[in-house]
C-alpha cells in the first residue's frame, strides 16, 4: 500500500485538510492518506480551545465512510512534543508501506524544514510532498528547499484552523468550513467558545495527557429525560428516516421537523428536541402492520378498537418505541409527541401540541387552510395565540376526517371537548 502522511494539530480539522488529502489521492499515486494529529506540535505548543482528545475525536468523526483516509493516534499515545522523525520511524515499522511513505507538508512549514529535528533523515526515508497553503504565492517548492521533493500545485482552500477558532469565538459563520462530524463535536462540547479564558487558565493543562471528556459531554450518549439533544443524534435519526421513507414522506418529515423546531423556539422550548420529534414522527409509516403492532405494544398501553381496525394509526406509537429502543431517547416529551401525533390525547404536552400542528400544516403539505398557516406565522413572530392555533388545527383535522367519512379517534374528540370547555387538563402544559 502506498501511504502518504498528513500530520498537524487539526485544531480543529477543517475542509482544507480533507481537500488537501483528496488532492494528493487524486493526482498522485497513493492508496491512502494517514491523518496523524499531533499531541503537541513543536511549532504550535499551545493548542487553545480543545484537548488532544477533542482534536483526535474530531478527526475520527470526519473520516466516516472514507476508506482512503486513515487515522493514527500514535503521536497522542506517545504524548509530549510530536516530532515527525519519530512518527515516520514508527509508521514505517508498523505499516510497512510500499516504497517510501510520503510526508505532506504545507509550503509554510517547508521553508523551515531544514531546521527540523533529524530533517535529513526524514528527507531520506520519506518522499516529501510540498503543497500550497493559504494564499502562499510560491506555487509549491520553496525557493531554497535543500532536499528532493514533489511540489503539488493544489488549489488553495482559504480555510485555516485559526480562522475557524476565531469565528467560533466571535460568533461568526464557521459551520460549513468543517466536516459535519467535527461540527457536531465542537457544538456538543462547546469547543473554542471562550478561547481567551482558556488560554489564560493553564496553557499546559492539555498537553500532557489525552483526557476523556466528562461523561455528560460525550457524543452519542443515550439521551436521558430532559437531557440535551445533540446534533449527532439528530443526524443519525434523520439518516435512518431518509433511508426508511419514500422521498415525498421524508420531505414531509423534514418540513415537519423544521416547523416543529421553529414553533418550539418561538415558545421558548428546546429546538433540537423539537426537530428530533419532527424528523422521527413518521418513521413508522415504513413498517408493515405486523411490525406496527409488535412495536406499539411495547409502549405498555392497550391497543384501542380504532387502532385495531386501522393499524396505520399505530405509526406514531411505533416510531416512539423505535426512538427509545434503537436510539436511546428517553425524553418523555419527545416520545409523547411522536406517539400522539396521529390522534392527539387529552392532557398532551406542549411539544406534542406543537408537533401535531406542524405535521398538519408544514409547507410541503397540500390543501392546508391558509388561515392556519397565517395563525402559525403569528405565533412564530411571537404575536399569536398558541392555544387557539392548536384548537383550530384540531377542529380542521376533525372536519377533514368527517368530510372523508373517516372515523375520528375518541382521543381527538376528547381533547377537543376539553379545549371547548376550557378544562385545565387540556391547557395545563400550555404556555
Ligand atoms: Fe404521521
Ligand atoms: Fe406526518
Amino acid at each position: 500500500m502506498k501511504l502518504a502522511v498528513l500530520g498537524g494539530s487539526f485544531n480543529p480539522i477543517h475542509l482544507g485538510h480533507l481537500y488537501l488529502a483528496d488532492t494528493v489521492l487524486s493526482i498522485l499515486d497513493f492508496d491512502r492518506v494517514l491523518l496523524v494529529p499531533a499531541h503537541t506540535s513543536p511549532f504550535k505548543p499551545e493548542t487553545p480551545g480543545a484537548s488532544p482528545r477533542d482534536r483526535l475525536d474530531m478527526v475520527l468523526a470526519s473520516v466516516a465512510a472514507s476508506p482512503r483516509l486513515g487515522v493514527d493516534d500514535l503521536e497522542m499515545r506517545r504524548g509530549g512534543i510530536s516530532y515527525t522523525a519519530d512518527t515516520l520511524e514508527e509508521i514505517i515499522k508498523q505499516y510497512r508501506p510500499e516504497g517510501k511513505p510520503a510526508l505532506i507538508l504545507g509550503d509554510d512549514l517547508a521553508k523551515d524544514f531544514a531546521g527540523w529535528k533529524r530533517a535529513a533523515e526524514i528527507a531520506e526515508r520519506a518522499e516529501l510532498i510540498i503543497a500550497r497553503r493559504v494564499s502562499d504565492p510560491s506555487n509549491g517548492r520553496p525557493p531554497s528547499f535543500p532536499f528532493p521533493c514533489t511540489p503539488v500545485r493544489n488549489e488553495i482552500m482559504e480555510i485555516s484552523s485559526a480562522m475557524v477558532r476565531d469565528r467560533i469565538g466571535r460568533g461568526g459563520a464557521w459551520r460549513s468550513l468543517v466536516p459535519q462530524g467535527a461540527r457536531f463535536i465542537i457544538e456538543e462540547r462547546g469547543l473554542y467558545q471562550n478561547l481567551n479564558q482558556n488560554r489564560n487558565q493553564n496553557p499546559n493543562q492539555d498537553h500532557n495527557q489525552v483526557e476523556e471528556p466528562p461523561p455528560e459531554k460525550q457524543a452519542g450518549k443515550p439521551q436521558t429525560d430532559g437531557g440535551p439533544v445533540f446534533p449527532s443524534l439528530l443526524a443519525r435519526v434523520e439518516d435512518t428516516a431518509r433511508s426508511m421513507l419514500k422521498p415525498s414522506r421524508f420531505l414531509h418529515s423534514r418540513g415537519t421537523a423544521l416547523l416543529t423546531r421553529d414553533l418550539a423556539l418561538a415558545l421558548g422550548m428546546d429546538g433540537n428536541a423539537a426537530y428530533l420529534a419532527g424528523i422521527a414522527h413518521d418513521m413508522g409509516k415504513a413498517l408493515a402492520e405486523g411490525e406496527l403492532f409488535a412495536l406499539a405494544k411495547r409502549d405498555g398501553k392497550p391497543i384501542s378498537r380504532l387502532e385495531r381496525k386501522k393499524p396505520a394509526l399505530l405509526h406514531g406509537r411505533a416510531a416512539a418505541v423505535l426512538l427509545r429502543e434503537r436510539f436511546g431517547v428517553h425524553n418523555g416529551d419527545i416520545l409523547e409527541a411522536v406517539a400522539l401525533h396521529t390522534s392527539g390525547g387529552a392532557g398532551m404536552g406542549i411539544l406534542a401540541q406543537v408537533l401535531f400542528i406542524a405535521d398538519k400544516i408544514e409547507f410541503s403539505r397540500k390543501g392546508v387552510d391558509n388561515s392556519l398557516r397565517e395563525r402559525a406565522a403569528e405565533v412564530l413572530a411571537g404575536k399569536g395565540d398558541f392555544p387557539a392555533l392548536f384548537r383550530a388545527v384540531l377542529e380542521d383535522n376533525v372536519r377533514y376526517l368527517r368530510s372523508k367519512t373517516m372515523e375520528v379517534s375518541e382521543k381527538t374528540l376528547r381533547i377537543l371537548e376539553l379545549l371547548k370547555q376550557g378544562a385545565p387538563g387540556a391547557e395545563k402544559h400550555q404556555a
